[in-house]
């Protein structure tokens, strides 16, 4: 009897340990000064590119060296910042072509194969994916239709899916040949807790996450140099509340303090 009690408590503990033992020993942190040294000449793809997160990511690229393939519907906002991009690089005349624009609506998942075809038409391959395009909703489980929660989920979760798995064989390949790759995905703080008023937008960025960290473990597990980074920011000045919808569909600009948009 005193031998099972015993391994009532010694179970929980060797679980926890052999936990602990994992984090520290097999997920060592890449030093930050490394990831931006390895960004020299990488084709990076970044969506959402024409305002907000995903635009200062593209120029953080652009300034470390990388090739960068900017994604969006707005191409005349995407021209304007490679222009700026380019204005205000050092070497203006030998970095022209590093910037490409691809023009693509990623909510018609059926069109992502093609757009993704065009971004390997522009520098032959990928190193990197900033899957950061997205939309936010608020409201109410009972105000919010079903077809509302598919726009979301369309937009922030299925369109990641189908340009993952575009991209994943040029990245897959660039590995081979010893090349470092990313997928880097632009989650939300609200992919790790739920709020109320925003069972949509929540759902979306929780089903991200779980996507990406399969990912993850199943590139682990062949080795790869694929790194699959998922980051969860907290509240960021930008657009995402005038482009967000209500339960109904309509666009929610609204005077309500940040905090709680
Ligand atoms: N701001 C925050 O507080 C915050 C916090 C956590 C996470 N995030 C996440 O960060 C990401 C970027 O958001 P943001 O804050 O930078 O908002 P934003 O300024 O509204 O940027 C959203 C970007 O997504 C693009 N986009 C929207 N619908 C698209 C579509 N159907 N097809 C292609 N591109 C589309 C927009 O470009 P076009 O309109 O030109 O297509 C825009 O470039 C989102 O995934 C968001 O969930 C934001």
């Amino acid at each position: 009897m005193a031998d099972i009690m015993s391994l009532y408590f010694l179970i929980p503990i060797a679980i926890v340990i052999t936990g602990l033992a994992y984090r520290l020993l097999a997920r060592k942190p890449v030093p930050r000064k490394m990831l931006c040294c390895s960004l020299q000449n990488k084709v990076i793809c970044v969506t959402g590119a024409s305002s907000g997160i995903g635009k200062e990511l593209s120029k953080f690229c652009f300034d470390h060296g990388s090739k960068v393939v900017m994604i969006a519907r707005r191409k005349e906002l995407l021209q304007t910042l490679k222009e700026e991009m380019l204005a205000s690089c050092a070497e203006k005349e030998k970095r022209n072509s590093d910037i490409a624009v691809v023009q693509a609506d990623l909510a018609k998942l059926e069109e992502i194969d093609d757009r993704a075809k065009e971004v390997l038409e522009c520098f032959g391959h990928v190193h990197g994916l900033i899957n950061n395009a997205g939309m936010s909703c608020r409201d109410s489980v009972e105000k919010t239709s079903v077809g509302v929660y598919q726009r979301v989920m369309t937009l922030n979760f299925f369109s990641h899916i189908v340009l993952t798995k575009a991209l994943l064989p040029s990245m897959l390949e660039q590995s081979q040949q010893q090349q470092q790759c990313w997928i880097v995905a632009i989650s939300s703080l609200q992919g790790k807790i739920s709020l109320p008023f925003r069972s949509c937008y929540g759902a979306s960025k929780h089903a991200c996450e779980a996507f990406y960290l399969s990912l993850r473990a199943e590139l682990e597990a062949v080795h790869s140099h694929i790194a699959v980074c998922v980051l969860s920011p907290g509240y960021v000045q930008t657009e995402i509340s005038l482009n967000s919808t209500t339960g109904s569909g309509e666009v929610s600009a609204s005077s309500l303090p940040h905090y709680v948009r």
